[in-house]
Protein backbone atom coordinates (compact mmCIF):
# COMPACT_ATOMS: atom_id res chain seq x y z
CA UNK A 1 0.00 0.00 0.00
CA UNK A 2 1.09 3.55 -0.80
CA UNK A 3 0.75 6.42 1.27
CA UNK A 4 0.91 10.07 0.47
CA UNK A 5 0.08 13.34 1.80
CA UNK A 6 -1.05 16.09 -0.85
CA UNK A 7 -2.32 19.51 -1.13
CA UNK A 8 -4.05 21.66 -3.05
CA UNK A 9 -7.83 21.90 -3.84
CA UNK A 10 -9.83 18.84 -3.28
CA UNK A 11 -12.77 19.07 -5.62
CA UNK A 12 -9.79 18.39 -8.26
CA UNK A 13 -8.05 15.18 -6.73
CA UNK A 14 -7.20 12.75 -9.00
CA UNK A 15 -8.40 9.56 -6.85
CA UNK A 16 -10.99 6.79 -7.59
CA UNK A 17 -12.89 7.98 -4.35
CA UNK A 18 -12.91 10.87 -1.74
CA UNK A 19 -14.14 10.16 1.38
CA UNK A 20 -15.90 13.01 3.52
CA UNK A 21 -18.44 13.14 6.43
CA UNK A 22 -21.35 14.38 7.17
CA UNK A 23 -23.31 14.70 10.50
CA UNK A 24 -26.63 13.55 11.36
CA UNK A 25 -28.05 17.38 11.41
CA UNK A 26 -27.01 17.09 7.73
CA UNK A 27 -24.46 19.73 8.42
CA UNK A 28 -21.58 18.77 5.97
CA UNK A 29 -17.76 18.66 7.41
CA UNK A 30 -15.39 21.01 6.07
CA UNK A 31 -13.83 18.82 3.11
CA UNK A 32 -17.51 17.70 2.47
CA UNK A 33 -18.35 21.61 2.15
CA UNK A 34 -15.79 22.31 -0.26
CA UNK A 35 -16.73 19.19 -2.63
CA UNK A 36 -20.43 20.70 -2.25
CA UNK A 37 -19.34 24.06 -3.08
CA UNK A 38 -17.64 22.84 -6.71
CA UNK A 39 -20.52 20.72 -7.39
CA UNK A 40 -23.11 23.42 -7.18
CA UNK A 41 -24.45 21.67 -4.64
CA UNK A 42 -24.86 17.97 -5.13
CA UNK A 43 -23.51 17.38 -2.08
CA UNK A 44 -26.18 18.70 -0.26
CA UNK A 45 -28.84 17.35 -2.48
CA UNK A 46 -27.35 13.71 -1.81
CA UNK A 47 -27.55 14.18 1.63
CA UNK A 48 -31.24 15.70 1.71
CA UNK A 49 -32.29 12.87 -0.37
CA UNK A 50 -32.64 11.03 2.98
CA UNK A 51 -30.76 8.13 1.52
CA UNK A 52 -27.99 8.69 4.41
CA UNK A 53 -28.86 9.84 7.61
CA UNK A 54 -25.48 11.10 8.92
CA UNK A 55 -25.51 8.44 11.90
CA UNK A 56 -21.98 7.14 12.54
CA UNK A 57 -22.01 3.84 10.57
CA UNK A 58 -24.21 5.10 7.37
CA UNK A 59 -22.83 5.20 4.06
CA UNK A 60 -23.76 6.55 0.49
CA UNK A 61 -21.64 5.89 -2.42
CA UNK A 62 -22.36 8.64 -5.52
CA UNK A 63 -20.66 8.15 -8.74
CA UNK A 64 -19.46 10.85 -11.10
CA UNK A 65 -20.27 13.80 -9.16
CA UNK A 66 -20.21 16.82 -11.69
CA UNK A 67 -17.84 19.64 -10.67
CA UNK A 68 -15.55 17.03 -8.59
CA UNK A 69 -12.72 15.33 -10.59
CA UNK A 70 -12.96 12.05 -8.09
CA UNK A 71 -14.37 9.25 -9.45
CA UNK A 72 -16.35 8.63 -6.73
CA UNK A 73 -17.54 9.92 -3.47
CA UNK A 74 -18.47 8.18 -0.40
CA UNK A 75 -19.86 10.12 2.60
CA UNK A 76 -20.10 8.94 5.86
CA UNK A 77 -21.63 9.23 8.76
CA UNK A 78 -20.14 11.19 11.56
CA UNK A 79 -23.09 11.37 14.17
CA UNK A 80 -23.68 13.64 16.63
CA UNK A 81 -21.37 16.50 16.05
CA UNK A 82 -21.46 17.60 19.74
CA UNK A 83 -20.15 13.99 20.23
CA UNK A 84 -17.72 13.61 17.23
CA UNK A 85 -14.33 12.59 18.79
CA UNK A 86 -11.32 10.62 17.12
CA UNK A 87 -12.93 7.43 17.77
CA UNK A 88 -15.93 8.98 15.74
CA UNK A 89 -14.06 9.64 13.01
CA UNK A 90 -12.43 6.40 12.85
CA UNK A 91 -15.48 4.58 13.30
CA UNK A 92 -16.80 6.40 10.30
CA UNK A 93 -14.38 5.46 8.77
CA UNK A 94 -14.33 1.92 9.14
CA UNK A 95 -17.83 1.98 7.69
CA UNK A 96 -16.48 3.37 4.71
CA UNK A 97 -13.84 0.93 4.46
CA UNK A 98 -16.40 -2.26 4.66
CA UNK A 99 -17.73 -0.31 1.26
CA UNK A 100 -14.46 0.54 -0.39
CA UNK A 101 -13.41 -3.45 0.23
CA UNK A 102 -16.99 -4.18 -1.73
CA UNK A 103 -16.08 -1.56 -4.48
CA UNK A 104 -13.76 -1.50 -7.65
CA UNK A 105 -11.84 2.01 -6.05
CA UNK A 106 -8.40 0.89 -5.95
CA UNK A 107 -7.02 4.21 -4.47
CA UNK A 108 -8.73 6.30 -1.88
CA UNK A 109 -8.08 10.55 -0.82
CA UNK A 110 -9.08 10.73 2.48
CA UNK A 111 -9.30 14.29 3.66
CA UNK A 112 -8.17 15.75 6.97
CA UNK A 113 -9.17 19.04 8.76
CA UNK A 114 -5.75 20.66 9.65
CA UNK A 115 -7.91 22.81 12.13
CA UNK A 116 -7.93 20.05 14.32
CA UNK A 117 -5.20 19.42 16.94
CA UNK A 118 -1.74 18.07 15.58
CA UNK A 119 -1.81 15.04 17.72
CA UNK A 120 -5.24 14.47 16.77
CA UNK A 121 -4.64 14.07 13.20
CA UNK A 122 -1.75 12.00 13.37
CA UNK A 123 -3.62 9.76 15.83
CA UNK A 124 -6.30 9.58 13.00
CA UNK A 125 -3.46 8.94 10.02
CA UNK A 126 -2.03 6.22 12.19
CA UNK A 127 -5.23 4.21 12.39
CA UNK A 128 -6.91 4.89 8.69
CA UNK A 129 -3.44 3.45 7.69
CA UNK A 130 -3.79 0.16 9.59
CA UNK A 131 -8.16 0.54 8.56
CA UNK A 132 -6.76 0.49 4.58
CA UNK A 133 -4.07 -2.01 4.74
CA UNK A 134 -7.02 -3.79 6.60
CA UNK A 135 -9.86 -3.84 3.45
CA UNK A 136 -7.29 -4.47 1.02
CA UNK A 137 -6.56 -7.52 3.14
CA UNK A 138 -7.68 -10.50 1.17
CA UNK A 139 -7.11 -14.26 2.23
CA UNK A 140 -6.89 -16.10 -1.47
CA UNK A 141 -3.84 -17.98 -1.17
CA UNK A 142 -5.61 -21.23 -1.32
CA UNK A 143 -8.74 -20.49 -3.62
CA UNK A 144 -8.44 -21.54 -7.46
CA UNK A 145 -10.09 -18.60 -8.69
CA UNK A 146 -9.19 -14.85 -6.78
CA UNK A 147 -11.58 -12.35 -5.90
CA UNK A 148 -9.61 -9.22 -6.90
CA UNK A 149 -11.63 -6.69 -6.45
CA UNK A 150 -9.11 -4.58 -4.30
CA UNK A 151 -8.37 -1.15 -2.67
CA UNK A 152 -5.08 -1.79 -1.99
CA UNK A 153 -2.85 0.45 -4.20
CA UNK A 154 -2.73 3.79 -2.30
CA UNK A 155 -4.21 6.07 -0.07
CA UNK A 156 -3.61 9.72 -0.24
CA UNK A 157 -4.36 11.89 3.01
CA UNK A 158 -5.60 15.53 1.60
CA UNK A 159 -4.39 18.50 3.77
CA UNK A 160 -6.59 21.22 3.61
CA UNK A 161 -4.13 24.10 4.88
CA UNK A 162 -0.67 23.65 7.14
CA UNK A 163 0.05 20.47 8.99
CA UNK A 164 3.08 19.12 11.05
CA UNK A 165 3.94 16.82 7.81
CA UNK A 166 6.82 15.20 9.55
CA UNK A 167 4.29 13.83 12.51
CA UNK A 168 2.17 12.54 9.77
CA UNK A 169 4.80 10.44 7.81
CA UNK A 170 5.81 8.90 11.27
CA UNK A 171 1.74 8.08 12.03
CA UNK A 172 1.98 6.35 8.54
CA UNK A 173 4.99 4.49 9.16
CA UNK A 174 3.79 3.32 12.39
CA UNK A 175 0.11 2.93 10.71
CA UNK A 176 1.94 0.78 8.25
CA UNK A 177 4.58 -1.14 10.19
CA UNK A 178 1.08 -2.05 12.18
CA UNK A 179 -1.09 -2.81 9.71
CA UNK A 180 1.66 -5.31 7.69
CA UNK A 181 2.32 -7.19 11.43
CA UNK A 182 -1.38 -7.50 11.78
CA UNK A 183 -1.79 -9.41 8.27
CA UNK A 184 1.02 -11.48 9.07
CA UNK A 185 -0.80 -12.49 11.56
CA UNK A 186 -3.66 -12.88 9.87
CA UNK A 187 -2.20 -14.55 7.49
CA UNK A 188 -0.75 -17.29 9.62
CA UNK A 189 -4.30 -17.55 11.54
CA UNK A 190 -5.94 -18.04 8.76
CA UNK A 191 -3.71 -20.85 6.44
CA UNK A 192 -5.43 -24.38 7.65
CA UNK A 193 -3.74 -26.40 10.19
CA UNK A 194 -2.57 -29.23 7.77
CA UNK A 195 -0.44 -26.68 6.37
CA UNK A 196 0.12 -23.80 9.13
CA UNK A 197 1.96 -26.81 11.32
CA UNK A 198 4.61 -25.82 14.41
CA UNK A 199 6.63 -26.70 11.28
CA UNK A 200 5.29 -23.60 9.33
CA UNK A 201 5.26 -21.41 12.47
CA UNK A 202 9.08 -22.02 12.69
CA UNK A 203 9.84 -21.19 9.18
CA UNK A 204 7.64 -17.97 9.08
CA UNK A 205 9.92 -17.07 12.14
CA UNK A 206 13.06 -18.21 10.24
CA UNK A 207 11.40 -15.41 7.42
CA UNK A 208 11.30 -12.95 9.38
CA UNK A 209 14.75 -12.99 11.34
CA UNK A 210 15.88 -13.25 7.54
CA UNK A 211 13.88 -9.80 7.04
CA UNK A 212 15.15 -7.68 10.39
CA UNK A 213 18.23 -9.43 10.99
CA UNK A 214 16.76 -11.34 14.34
CA UNK A 215 18.17 -13.87 15.95
CA UNK A 216 16.54 -17.32 15.45
CA UNK A 217 16.68 -20.02 17.45
CA UNK A 218 14.33 -23.70 17.16
CA UNK A 219 14.83 -25.94 20.21
CA UNK A 220 13.73 -29.33 18.24
CA UNK A 221 11.96 -32.17 20.82
CA UNK A 222 15.33 -33.32 21.39
CA UNK A 223 16.33 -30.00 23.10
CA UNK A 224 13.11 -29.58 24.92
CA UNK A 225 13.64 -33.49 26.30
CA UNK A 226 17.09 -32.12 27.89
CA UNK A 227 15.78 -28.77 29.41
CA UNK A 228 12.97 -31.01 31.00
CA UNK A 229 9.98 -29.36 29.25
CA UNK A 230 7.92 -32.03 29.56
CA UNK A 231 4.28 -30.44 30.25
CA UNK A 232 5.11 -28.68 26.47
CA UNK A 233 6.01 -32.38 25.02
CA UNK A 234 2.69 -33.63 27.05
CA UNK A 235 0.47 -31.93 24.92
CA UNK A 236 2.13 -32.79 21.69
CA UNK A 237 2.53 -36.92 22.20
CA UNK A 238 -0.89 -37.34 20.76
CA UNK A 239 0.60 -36.15 17.04
CA UNK A 240 2.61 -37.09 14.74
CA UNK A 241 3.87 -33.59 14.10
CA UNK A 242 6.97 -32.62 16.16
CA UNK A 243 6.60 -29.69 18.28
CA UNK A 244 8.86 -27.29 17.98
CA UNK A 245 10.42 -24.20 20.45
CA UNK A 246 11.00 -20.68 18.62
CA UNK A 247 13.27 -18.39 19.99
CA UNK A 248 13.58 -14.36 17.84
CA UNK A 249 15.68 -11.83 19.36
CA UNK A 250 15.76 -8.25 18.30
CA UNK A 251 18.76 -6.86 19.79
CA UNK A 252 17.84 -2.81 18.96
CA UNK A 253 18.21 -1.36 22.60
CA UNK A 254 21.35 -0.87 24.10
CA UNK A 255 23.87 -3.35 24.86
CA UNK A 256 22.80 -6.35 27.75
CA UNK A 257 19.59 -3.68 28.85
CA UNK A 258 16.76 -6.15 30.17
CA UNK A 259 14.52 -7.31 27.38
CA UNK A 260 10.82 -7.13 26.89
CA UNK A 261 10.06 -11.00 26.51
CA UNK A 262 6.81 -11.84 24.70
CA UNK A 263 5.51 -15.65 24.55
CA UNK A 264 2.29 -16.32 22.07
CA UNK A 265 0.66 -19.73 22.60
CA UNK A 266 1.53 -22.04 19.44
CA UNK A 267 -0.89 -24.90 19.26
CA UNK A 268 -1.65 -25.02 15.97
CA UNK A 269 -4.97 -27.36 16.64
CA UNK A 270 -6.74 -27.92 19.57
CA UNK A 271 -8.88 -31.11 19.50
CA UNK A 272 -8.78 -31.36 23.36
CA UNK A 273 -6.91 -34.07 23.16
CA UNK A 274 -8.15 -37.40 24.82
CA UNK A 275 -10.24 -34.47 26.15
CA UNK A 276 -11.78 -34.25 22.65
CA UNK A 277 -13.88 -30.92 21.98
CA UNK A 278 -17.41 -31.22 20.40
CA UNK A 279 -17.23 -31.10 16.82
CA UNK A 280 -19.50 -28.35 16.04
CA UNK A 281 -16.75 -25.14 15.09
CA UNK A 282 -14.19 -27.17 16.15
CA UNK A 283 -12.53 -25.81 12.80
CA UNK A 284 -11.77 -22.77 14.81
CA UNK A 285 -9.29 -23.93 17.06
CA UNK A 286 -7.16 -23.43 14.06
CA UNK A 287 -6.70 -20.32 15.54
CA UNK A 288 -5.20 -21.66 19.12
CA UNK A 289 -1.86 -20.41 17.80
CA UNK A 290 -2.88 -16.93 17.27
CA UNK A 291 -0.93 -16.01 20.89
CA UNK A 292 2.09 -17.17 18.46
CA UNK A 293 0.52 -15.37 15.55
CA UNK A 294 0.34 -12.08 17.24
CA UNK A 295 3.49 -12.35 19.01
CA UNK A 296 5.25 -13.11 14.81
CA UNK A 297 3.43 -10.33 14.19
CA UNK A 298 4.61 -7.72 16.46
CA UNK A 299 8.08 -8.70 15.58
CA UNK A 300 7.41 -8.11 12.07
CA UNK A 301 5.76 -4.42 13.11
CA UNK A 302 9.16 -3.88 15.97
CA UNK A 303 12.09 -5.30 12.51
CA UNK A 304 10.24 -2.72 10.52
CA UNK A 305 10.20 0.60 12.76
CA UNK A 306 13.72 -1.00 13.82
CA UNK A 307 12.48 -0.56 17.41
CA UNK A 308 15.56 1.20 19.33
CA UNK A 309 14.75 -2.11 22.10
CA UNK A 310 15.78 -5.35 22.97
CA UNK A 311 12.72 -7.77 22.41
CA UNK A 312 12.69 -11.40 22.84
CA UNK A 313 9.86 -13.65 21.35
CA UNK A 314 9.36 -17.33 22.87
CA UNK A 315 6.50 -19.82 20.78
CA UNK A 316 5.92 -22.66 22.16
CA UNK A 317 4.57 -24.53 19.50
CA UNK A 318 2.63 -28.35 18.94
CA UNK A 319 -0.83 -29.87 18.28
CA UNK A 320 -3.59 -31.11 20.66
CA UNK A 321 -4.39 -34.22 19.53
CA UNK A 322 -5.83 -37.97 20.69
CA UNK A 323 -4.11 -40.42 19.75
CA UNK A 324 -2.70 -44.28 20.97
CA UNK A 325 0.63 -42.11 22.48
CA UNK A 326 -1.59 -39.10 24.10
CA UNK A 327 -1.51 -37.69 27.23
CA UNK A 328 -4.29 -39.18 29.34
CA UNK A 329 -6.49 -37.28 31.84
CA UNK A 330 -4.69 -38.38 35.22
CA UNK A 331 -1.23 -38.48 33.44
CA UNK A 332 1.62 -36.58 36.16
CA UNK A 333 4.42 -34.45 34.84
CA UNK A 334 6.93 -32.63 35.81
CA UNK A 335 7.51 -29.10 34.26
CA UNK A 336 10.93 -27.74 33.65
CA UNK A 337 10.34 -25.47 36.38
CA UNK A 338 10.32 -28.47 38.44
CA UNK A 339 6.95 -28.30 39.66
CA UNK A 340 4.64 -31.91 38.84
CA UNK A 341 1.44 -31.16 37.39
CA UNK A 342 -1.31 -33.49 37.16
CA UNK A 343 -3.24 -33.26 33.52
CA UNK A 344 -7.00 -33.94 34.50
CA UNK A 345 -7.87 -31.84 31.36
CA UNK A 346 -6.24 -32.96 28.49
CA UNK A 347 -7.88 -29.97 26.95
CA UNK A 348 -5.91 -27.28 29.43
CA UNK A 349 -3.42 -27.70 26.90
CA UNK A 350 -2.26 -24.09 26.45
CA UNK A 351 -1.45 -23.70 30.38
CA UNK A 352 1.02 -26.65 29.81
CA UNK A 353 2.99 -25.92 27.05
CA UNK A 354 3.30 -21.73 28.09
CA UNK A 355 4.57 -22.66 31.58
CA UNK A 356 7.99 -24.19 30.20
CA UNK A 357 7.94 -21.23 27.85
CA UNK A 358 7.54 -18.56 30.69
CA UNK A 359 10.40 -20.82 32.92
CA UNK A 360 12.41 -20.32 29.65
CA UNK A 361 11.91 -16.99 29.47
CA UNK A 362 14.02 -16.82 33.23
CA UNK A 363 17.12 -16.99 31.26
CA UNK A 364 16.94 -13.60 29.08
CA UNK A 365 16.45 -11.85 33.10
CA UNK A 366 13.78 -10.18 31.34
CA UNK A 367 12.42 -6.58 32.29
CA UNK A 368 8.94 -7.90 31.32
CA UNK A 369 7.26 -10.79 30.19
CA UNK A 370 3.92 -10.68 28.41
CA UNK A 371 2.14 -13.54 27.15
CA UNK A 372 -0.92 -13.91 24.54
CA UNK A 373 -3.02 -16.70 23.98
CA UNK A 374 -5.93 -18.11 23.48
CA UNK A 375 -6.12 -19.52 26.74
CA UNK A 376 -9.82 -20.05 28.17
CA UNK A 377 -13.79 -20.05 26.71
CA UNK A 378 -14.30 -18.42 29.84
CA UNK A 379 -12.94 -15.22 28.35
CA UNK A 380 -14.95 -15.42 25.78
CA UNK A 381 -17.96 -15.26 28.11
CA UNK A 382 -16.66 -12.71 30.39
CA UNK A 383 -15.75 -10.19 27.67
CA UNK A 384 -17.02 -11.16 24.84
CA UNK A 385 -15.67 -10.59 21.20
CA UNK A 386 -14.53 -6.96 21.92
CA UNK A 387 -11.77 -7.01 24.73
CA UNK A 388 -8.95 -8.81 25.71
CA UNK A 389 -8.48 -10.16 29.00
CA UNK A 390 -4.74 -8.86 31.09
CA UNK A 391 -4.04 -10.60 34.02
CA UNK A 392 -0.60 -9.57 36.16
CA UNK A 393 1.91 -9.83 39.10
CA UNK A 394 2.13 -5.96 38.58
CA UNK A 395 -0.44 -3.39 38.63
CA UNK A 396 1.59 -1.31 36.84
CA UNK A 397 2.35 -3.53 33.93
CA UNK A 398 -1.04 -4.25 33.45
CA UNK A 399 -1.87 -0.15 33.04
CA UNK A 400 0.52 -0.11 30.74
CA UNK A 401 -0.93 -2.41 28.53
CA UNK A 402 -4.51 -1.30 28.74
CA UNK A 403 -3.42 2.50 28.11
CA UNK A 404 -1.31 0.69 25.16
CA UNK A 405 -5.04 -0.50 24.03
CA UNK A 406 -6.23 2.92 24.34
CA UNK A 407 -3.78 4.31 22.36
CA UNK A 408 -3.78 1.37 19.97
CA UNK A 409 -7.68 1.81 19.52
CA UNK A 410 -7.55 -1.98 21.15
CA UNK A 411 -9.33 -2.62 23.80
CA UNK A 412 -7.87 -4.51 26.92
CA UNK A 413 -9.41 -4.79 30.62
CA UNK A 414 -7.08 -5.56 33.70
CA UNK A 415 -8.75 -8.57 35.46
CA UNK A 416 -8.36 -9.74 38.98
CA UNK A 417 -6.06 -12.92 39.72
CA UNK A 418 -5.48 -13.32 44.03
CA UNK A 419 -5.04 -15.49 46.78
CA UNK A 420 -8.39 -16.91 46.91
CA UNK A 421 -8.11 -18.11 42.87
CA UNK A 422 -4.83 -19.19 43.08
CA UNK A 423 -5.50 -21.40 46.51
CA UNK A 424 -8.43 -23.42 44.45
CA UNK A 425 -4.65 -25.16 42.76
CA UNK A 426 -5.29 -27.87 44.63
CA UNK A 427 -4.21 -31.88 43.67
CA UNK A 428 -4.41 -35.18 45.74
CA UNK A 429 -1.53 -36.84 43.52
CA UNK A 430 1.04 -33.76 42.22
CA UNK A 431 2.54 -29.86 43.29
CA UNK A 432 -0.98 -28.72 40.76
CA UNK A 433 -3.36 -29.90 39.03
CA UNK A 434 -3.80 -28.28 35.16
CA UNK A 435 -7.68 -27.41 35.96
CA UNK A 436 -9.03 -25.66 39.35
CA UNK A 437 -12.02 -24.63 40.76
CA UNK A 438 -14.76 -25.90 38.15
CA UNK A 439 -16.53 -23.28 34.99
CA UNK A 440 -16.57 -20.37 37.49
CA UNK A 441 -14.03 -17.87 36.83
CA UNK A 442 -11.91 -20.07 34.20
CA UNK A 443 -9.91 -17.20 33.06
CA UNK A 444 -8.17 -16.28 36.15
CA UNK A 445 -7.89 -19.77 37.54
CA UNK A 446 -5.67 -20.27 34.16
CA UNK A 447 -4.13 -17.45 34.87
CA UNK A 448 -3.16 -18.51 38.25
CA UNK A 449 -2.00 -21.67 37.44
CA UNK A 450 0.50 -19.61 34.77
CA UNK A 451 1.25 -17.40 37.98
CA UNK A 452 3.21 -20.30 39.26
CA UNK A 453 5.72 -20.03 37.12
CA UNK A 454 6.35 -16.34 36.44
CA UNK A 455 7.44 -15.42 40.41
CA UNK A 456 10.86 -14.26 39.15
CA UNK A 457 9.83 -11.54 37.30
CA UNK A 458 7.03 -8.72 36.10
CA UNK A 459 4.21 -10.57 33.90
CA UNK A 460 1.36 -10.31 32.04
CA UNK A 461 -0.67 -12.75 30.52
CA UNK A 462 -3.21 -11.51 27.69
CA UNK A 463 -6.28 -13.96 26.92
CA UNK A 464 -7.21 -13.42 23.37
CA UNK A 465 -9.66 -16.21 23.23
CA UNK A 466 -12.54 -13.50 22.38
CA UNK A 467 -10.84 -11.07 20.42
CA UNK A 468 -7.89 -13.22 18.08
CA UNK A 469 -10.90 -14.40 15.15
CA UNK A 470 -14.21 -13.30 14.14
CA UNK A 471 -16.70 -16.72 13.60
CA UNK A 472 -19.54 -16.43 11.13
CA UNK A 473 -20.24 -15.32 7.70
CA UNK A 474 -16.82 -13.09 8.21
CA UNK A 475 -14.73 -15.73 9.90
CA UNK A 476 -11.63 -14.62 9.78
CA UNK A 477 -8.24 -13.83 11.95
CA UNK A 478 -8.47 -10.06 13.48
CA UNK A 479 -4.75 -9.55 13.87
CA UNK A 480 -5.24 -8.72 17.43
CA UNK A 481 -4.30 -7.50 19.77
CA UNK A 482 -0.65 -6.60 17.48
CA UNK A 483 -1.94 -2.83 17.67
CA UNK A 484 -1.93 -2.88 21.28
CA UNK A 485 1.67 -4.55 21.46
CA UNK A 486 2.93 -2.30 19.04
CA UNK A 487 2.38 0.84 20.93
CA UNK A 488 3.68 -0.86 24.43
CA UNK A 489 6.71 -1.59 22.80
CA UNK A 490 6.77 1.92 20.91
CA UNK A 491 6.16 3.46 24.36
CA UNK A 492 8.68 1.09 26.20
CA UNK A 493 11.30 2.05 22.66
CA UNK A 494 10.50 5.81 23.75
CA UNK A 495 9.34 6.94 19.95
N1 LIG B 1 -8.06 -23.14 23.11
C1 LIG B 1 -8.99 -23.39 24.13
C2 LIG B 1 -9.72 -22.14 24.58
C3 LIG B 1 -10.75 -21.58 23.64
C4 LIG B 1 -11.97 -22.21 23.50
C5 LIG B 1 -10.52 -20.42 22.98
C6 LIG B 1 -12.93 -21.68 22.66
C7 LIG B 1 -11.48 -19.87 22.15
C8 LIG B 1 -12.68 -20.50 21.99
C9 LIG B 1 -8.28 -23.97 25.36
O1 LIG B 1 -7.21 -24.79 25.08
C10 LIG B 1 -9.30 -24.80 26.09
O2 LIG B 1 -9.73 -25.76 25.53
N2 LIG B 1 -9.64 -24.38 27.29
C11 LIG B 1 -10.61 -25.06 28.06
C12 LIG B 1 -10.13 -25.10 29.49
C13 LIG B 1 -10.96 -25.99 30.36
C14 LIG B 1 -10.75 -27.44 29.99
C15 LIG B 1 -10.54 -25.74 31.80
C16 LIG B 1 -11.93 -24.29 27.95
O3 LIG B 1 -11.90 -23.07 27.95
O4 LIG B 1 -12.95 -24.93 27.82
MN1 LIG C 1 -7.81 -26.79 24.75
ZN1 LIG D 1 -6.23 -24.45 23.34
Amino acid sequence: MEFSIKGGDLSKQKTDCVVVGVFDSKKLSTAAAALDKASKGAILAAVSSGDITGKCGSILLLQAVPGITAKRVLLMGYGNEKEYSNKTFVASLSAAFKVLKKCAATDVTIPLNTKHASADIAWKVEQAAILAIDAAYRFNQLKSKADNKNIGKAVTFHLDGKANEKALHAAIKRGNAIGEGMNLTKDLGNMPPNIATPAYLASAAKDLAKAFKFKCTILEKKAMEKLGMNTLLSVSKGSYLPPKFIVLEHNGGKKGAAPVVLVGKGITFDTGGISIKPSAEMDEMKYDMQGAGAMLGAMKTVGMMKLPLNVVMLVPTCENMPGGNATRPGDIVKSMAGHTVEILNTDAEGRLILCDALTYAERFKPAVVVDAATLTGAMVIALGHITTGIFANDDKLAAELVGAGVVANDAAWHLPMGEEYDALLKSNFADIPNISGGRAGGSITAACFLGRFTKSYKWAHMDIAGTAWKSGADKGATGRPVPLLAHFLFKRAGI
